[in-house]
C-alpha cells in the first residue's frame, strides 16, 4: 500500500460514488489559480461532511478554516433553504477566493465569511449569541485546536457534532515529545478528550489522496 494506490482509489471513489459538480470544480481551480495552497478536503470528506451535517438536521454550522470555501460548499449544501453557516478565516486573500466560490455555488444567502484570528471571532460569535451550532469544523491551524475546542463547546447545544481535521499527521501524533507545535495542538485535544465528560468523541485513521491523517468526531451528549 502506498500514496499512488491510495490516490487511485479515492480518484475512482470520486469517479463512482462522489460525482463532482460545476460549482465544485470551479471552486478547486479559482483556489489553485489564486495559488492557495493544496489543502482543501478530498471529494470524498467534503461529502462525508455533508451526511454529518445532514444527519444532525443541521439548520446553523459553524467552520473554523475557510481557505476557498470547498468544506464550506460541501456544508453549506446540507442546510435547509433558511440555514446558515459561518466560516472563520484569517487570511484576506482565502476570504475573497472563497466568497466568490461560494456566490458562484449559489450559497452567498445562506454563507457567511468572517475574516480574523478565528480565537478573536469566537468570543464575538459567542457575544452576539450566534449559536448554538448543530456542527462545527475545526480545521485551521493545529496549533489551536484545544482553544477551538473549547469554544465550540461554549458554541454548542447537546447533540451537535464537533468534527476536528488533520489529528493524525502521519503518526506524529504518537510523539510526546514533539517540538511541532501541530502535533502538541493535537495531543492536547486528545488529553482533554480524554476528560472531557461532555462529548462521545472517537478518532478514525484515514488514507486517501491527501496522505495518512485523522479525523476526531465529537458527539456532545
Ligand atoms: C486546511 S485549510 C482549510 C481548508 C478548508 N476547510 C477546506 O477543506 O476547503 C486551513 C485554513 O485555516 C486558515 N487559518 C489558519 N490559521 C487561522 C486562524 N488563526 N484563524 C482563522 N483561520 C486560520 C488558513 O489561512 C487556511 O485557509
Amino acid at each position: 500500500m502506498n500514496q499512488e494506490q491510495w490516490s487511485a482509489v479515492d480518484h475512482y471513489i470520486s469517479q463512482t460514488v462522489v460525482p463532482s459538480d460545476a460549482a465544485l470544480e470551479a471552486a478547486l481551480e479559482a483556489s489553485s489559480k489564486a495559488e492557495l495552497p493544496s489543502i482543501a478536503v478530498t471529494p470524498n470528506q467534503g461529502k462525508l461532511l455533508q451526511i454529518f451535517a445532514r444527519l444532525v438536521n443541521a439548520s446553523r454550522i459553524l467552520e473554523i478554516g475557510t481557505l476557498g470555501g470547498y468544506s464550506t460548499i460541501w456544508l453549506a449544501r446540507a442546510l435547509a433553504k433558511d440555514g446558515k453557516l459561518i466560516s472563520l478565516e484569517v487570511n484576506a486573500k482565502h476570504t475573497d477566493v472563497a466568497r466568490a466560490n461560494v456566490a458562484r455555488a449559489g450559497l452567498s444567502g445562506n454563507v457567511e465569511i468572517r475574516l480574523g484570528p478565528a480565537l478573536e471571532t469566537l468570543p464575538k460569535l459567542a457575544e452576539e449569541r450566534a449559536g448554538p451550532f448543530d456542527l462545527i469544523f475545526i480545521d485551521a491551524d493545529k496549533a489551536n485546536i484545544p482553544e477551538y475546542f473549547t469554544w465550540s463547546l461554549k458554541l454548542a447545544r447537546h447533540g451537535s457534532v464537533i468534527i476536528v481535521d488533520n489529528v493524525v499527521r502521519k503518526g506524529a501524533v504518537l510523539e510526546s515529545n514533539s517540538s511541532d507545535v501541530d502535533v502538541q495542538g493535537v495531543r492536547k485535544l486528545n488529553e482533554m478528550l480524554a476528560k472531557e465528560k461532555r462529548v462521545t468523541a472517537t478518532t478514525i485513521q484515514t488514507v486517501g489522496s491527501k496522505g495518512y491523517d485523522g479525523i476526531t468526531i465529537a458527539f456532545v451528549n
